[in-house]
């Protein structure tokens, strides 16, 4: 971006900073408070910890009571139609709330928000919504409250003109040992069913230089688990003036000194090269786990889909990883009842499944998307149909799941120990991105432990050595 419209989007920032340093301890009396909830993926989780940081700067504490906030946002997932409702049953709560609460404001942010469909509703249907703001303005929000707080209309910004990078704002990470680093935002890939293109802009790499900065800060505050985020990490660079592709990153992030752990997600199975699958093998912090979705295993549903490859292409980068990559786990996402998908089709969903054996699948039953080609493609089958098939693939998976579980016992792991359990043992995740129960002291909280595996119950618990 060109320097003199990022230096005015930063003054504007700051203007707006100072402003309300004024207005809100006038309206308030005290320090108001905020509450965000986020819906969706890990990149609204990131998101939100971006307006975390801004609401922070220009005056609020941060609050998970929404029944005591002066300020409550929802920051929304368009995935899928049940992610929606979700969303407006929480607003319509907001309703009773705000009459209790003198100067209390309400916004809608987010993938959801962004649609048209979803903005007119708002507008004619929930009064009670302060403000509205598209997946590109984050950096707006200290304006919008500004101008909302001192008398202007409600207001809805779902403008499209924006969509450059904005490096620098302000972060409230939500933990201190496992944290989301974005590397790239939006994507070009318009698989049909999915509504992501359409509401997070076309596909913005970061700088490496930005990444890496950001990187090293998390490990020097302590961090021991970095996550790389984005749509479709495998086709990291495109577009940067730079020459760097994904692989190359994960070398220069891998190169910080420190004892952490690189994680990332997620991978388009069109653009994983034999160059990833090297530097997976090779970097000593990179996972060995890739998450790889490939949605069905039929070649002919894949096509309609648009995904560019065909099975026996996912079955073979399959097998190169396994062969490259020692102790390599898989996880992937599956569609099932695609538009026009038979039961012949969803076979070979089932077949990839067996095949590949993942240690783990996320599984959806198709949800039509307005505004994607899928919403107009015939789709005769019947819900309750697909529900059937998607209960047989569950039912297929946990043995696989089970069997690779099974397959640790006896081994040794270190593990980022990252959780005290109701039960009051300790947790950790493997390196290939397993989780083990352990007995431990809480002060193992936050560290690396080796543990030996005894058995496989309906989880793994293992023994520290
Ligand atoms: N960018 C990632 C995934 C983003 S959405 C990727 O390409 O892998 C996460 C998952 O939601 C997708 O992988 C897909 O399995 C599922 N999904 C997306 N749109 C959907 C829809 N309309 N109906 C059901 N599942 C959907
Ligand atoms: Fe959606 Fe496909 Fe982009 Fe993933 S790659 S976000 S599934 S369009
Ligand atoms: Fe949902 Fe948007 Fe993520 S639609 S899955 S929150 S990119």
């Amino acid at each position: 971006m060109q320097n003199n419209v990022y230096q005015s989007i930063m003054d504007t920032l700051e203007d707006y900073t100072s402003k309300l340093s004024v207005v809100l301890p006038k309206i308030y009396g005290r320090k108001p408070l905020a509450c965000i909830n986020t819906y969706g993926c890990q990149q609204n989780v990131s998101d939100s910890e971006k307006i975390k940081g801004l609401l922070e700067k220009i005056g609020y504490d941060i609050t998970d009571d929404d029944e005591n906030a002066d300020f409550v946002l929802f920051n929304t997932c368009a995935v899928r139609e049940h992610a929606e409702d979700r969303v407006f049953g929480n607003i319509g709560r907001m309703k009773a709330l705000k009459k209790q609460r003198q100067g209390m404001l309400v916004a809608v942010c987010g993938c959801m928000a962004q649609q048209e469909r979803i903005c007119e509703r708002v507008r004619q249907s929930y009064p009670y919504v302060d403000i509205l703001f598209g997946t590109r303005h984050i950096h707006k929000l200290p304006e919008y409250i500004y101008k909302r707080l001192t008398g202007s209309a409600r207001i809805f910004d779902i403008s499209e003109d924006f969509s450059e990078i904005i490096e620098g704002l302000p972060i409230r990470r939500d933990g201190k040992l496992k944290g989301w680093l974005p590397i790239m935002y939006g994507c070009d890939n318009f698989c049909t069913y999915c509504i992501v293109p359409h509401v997070r802009g076309r596909e913005r790499s970061r700088k490496s230089c930005e990444i890496i900065k950001e990187a090293q800060s998390m490990v020097d505050a302590g961090f021991k688990e970095i996550t790389l985020l984005g749509q479709n990490v495998n086709s990291y660079g495109k577009g940067l003036d730079e020459d760097i592709n994904f692989a190359q990153l994960l070398r220069k992030i891998n190169a910080i000194k420190g004892d952490f752990r690189i994680r990332f997600m997620t991978s388009h199975p069109k653009d994983c090269t034999l160059e990833l699958l090297d530097a997976i093998a090779t970097c000593e912090k990179v996972e060995t786990h890739l998450h790889l979705p490939f949605q069905s295993g039929s070649d002919r549903v894949l096509k309609t889909m648009n995904r560019k490859y065909d099975s026996e292409g996912y079955l073979k980068l399959i097998k190169e990883a396994k062969e490259r990559i020692p102790n390599v786990s898989f996880t992937s996402d599956i569609i099932v009842g695609f538009p026009g998908e038979t039961y012949e089709d969803f076979k070979e969903t089932l077949r990839v499944v067996k095949e590949v054996e993942f240690q783990a699948l996320f599984t959806f039953i198709y949800s039509k998307r307005f505004g994607t080609p899928a919403a107009s493609m015939p789709d005769p089958i019947s819900r309750e149909e697909k529900g059937k098939w998607f209960s047989e693939l569950i039912k297929v998976q946990e043995e696989i799941s089970k069997k690779k579980y099974t397959s640790y016992v006896g081994q040794t792991h270190r593990v980022l120990c990252d959780e005290i359990k109701e039960n009051g043992k300790l947790s950790g995740k493997t390196l290939s991105a397993v989780e083990i129960e352990f007995e431990g002291e809480p002060s193992l909280l936050g560290q690396f432990v080796e543990v030996k595996v005894d058995r496989f119950t309906n989880i793994l618990e293992g023994t520290k050595i």
